[in-house]
């Protein structure tokens, strides 16, 4: 079945299976292996992907249902070098064994691109600005992706610091 969609910017065809996953159209078809396969049925988040900016799971997806749709993995994320966000992961030591960072970094995003929107707007007075989110607010935005390695704190404050960075001066 004949399936177009838009990859880190770059319009793609595929000739897939029906029954084939997004993640496999990504990793198998067109060799953008940053996104991972940990559990395969939704419950890690090492396949995240942004769809239209919005992340999902690559795994619980058909790759036939998102002819027509704006997808960027991992490797989209940064065109030339790295973004505020992986270079603050580099800074907070956001990893160990890597294997769910690009996920990480997915949602990391999405959850940046949230705070921009303000969906929704977590304002008061327990926040150091209108835009930055509490540790618990940010550790359930990101509950979707597990960290075997639990280097959540680490994670957590690559995404404030880059949060700050980007926000907190938008006022
Ligand atoms: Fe998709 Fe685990 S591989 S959620
Ligand atoms: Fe190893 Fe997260 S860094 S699973």
């Amino acid at each position: 079945m004949k399936t177009s969609m838009t990859i880190n910017g770059s319009p793609e065809t595929l000739d897939l299976d029906p029954r084939t996953t997004l993640l496999d159209a990504l990793r198998d078809h067109l060799n953008l292996t940053g996104s991972k396969k940990g559990c395969d049925h939704g419950q890690c988040g090492a396949c995240t992907v942004l769809v239209g900016g919005r992340r999902i799971n690559a795994c619980l997806s058909l790759a036939v249902m998102h002819d027509g749709d704006d997808i960027t993995t991992v490797e989209g994320l940064s065109q030339d070098g790295r973004s505020p966000l992986q270079a603050a992961f580099v800074r907070h030591d956001g990893m160990q064994c890597g294997y769910c960072t690009p996920g990480q970094l997915c949602s990391g995003t999405a959850v940046m691109d949230e705070i921009a929107d303000g969906w929704p707007s977590y304002v008061s007075d327990d926040l150091n600005g209108p835009y930055l989110l509490t540790h618990e607010e940010l550790s359930e935005r990101m509950s979707g992706n597990i960290c075997r390695c639990s280097c959540y704190p680490g994670i957590n404050a690559a995404i404030q610091e880059a949060a700050e960075e980007e926000f907190s001066h938008a006022e």
